[in-house]
């Protein structure tokens, strides 16, 4: 029923009796004029909703529709390659530098300083030491003894059956130059001192439990098992002695 049916229906509903004839008559002209002007004009009643926005794959104009990105493309295909091979490349030098870098970095925080270094070598001046005299030294935090040795002393060390001995070794294995005896001032049996031109063998003492070395340094009594230990030394020049 259209808006001007309503209104016609509503106004006979509401008139009083009297007028009824009338109206209705009036009502029955408007309604077939209303019919008339819905023949004419179907889309104001019964045509479908036209959206004005294009929607649906049909259309060209649809916004779901994948765009082209033709016009960015390159037109040779080993330009691109090209530009691949460049840019994985250059990532991967970038990334060999960086790793070269940190693995150089950790390494050289690792190692020792320059004031631990300084401490690795010791150098000693054997002109101050006179003949038949021991020096004691401090290296790496450690007692080494340098012993001027005598003719005597060198002949002694020498003529010893040192097959014989608990740690057997001949004294041309313990010294570079015979003169000069250079050990560890540690005892092999538990770590103390020795004490120097002491003990029965004319070299050296350990006053904790009693071990006796020779003037070579090797264990001859008592509880050491070993002979006293020869440090890493050379000689660059005649009097200089470097330990370490
Ligand atoms: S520590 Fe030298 S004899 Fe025991």
């Amino acid at each position: 029923m259209s808006l001007t049916s309503k209104a016609a229906a509503s106004l006979i509903r509401h008139a009083p009796r009297q007028q009824l004839p009338a109206l209705r008559s009036t009502t029955a002209t408007v309604q077939k004029r209303s019919r008339a002007d819905d023949a004419h004009h179907p889309s104001a009643s019964n045509a479908p909703f036209q959206s004005p926005f294009h929607r649906g794959t049909s259309n060209s104009n649809d916004t779901t529709v994948i765009p082209s990105f033709a016009k960015y493309k390159s037109g040779s295909e080993s330009g691109n390659k090209t530009f691949q091979y460049f840019m994985v490349g250059a990532l991967g030098g970038l990334s060999a530098i960086g790793a070269k870098n940190s693995v150089q970095d950790f390494l050289v925080s690792m190692s020792a300083s320059a004031d631990v270094l300084a401490q690795a070598k010791v150098e000693v001046d054997l002109a101050s030491i006179p003949e038949g005299k021991n020096v004691i030294i401090k290296w790496r935090g450690k007692p080494v003894f340098i012993r001027h040795r005598t003719g005597d002393e060198i002949k002694e060390a020498e003529d010893i059956d040192w097959k014989s001995l608990r740690d057997p070794q001949p004294d041309s294995d313990r010294v570079k130059k015979p003169e000069w005896l250079i050990m560890l001032g540690v005892c092999t049996h538990l770590g103390c001192v020795p004490i120097g031109e002491a003990g029965d063998y004319g070299g050296w003492f350990c006053p904790c439990h009693g071990s006796h070395y020779d003037i070579s340094g090797r264990a001859r009594k008592g509880p050491a098992p070993l002979n006293l230990e020869i440090p890493e030394y050379d000689f660059p020049e005649d009097n200089a002695l470097v330990i370490g």
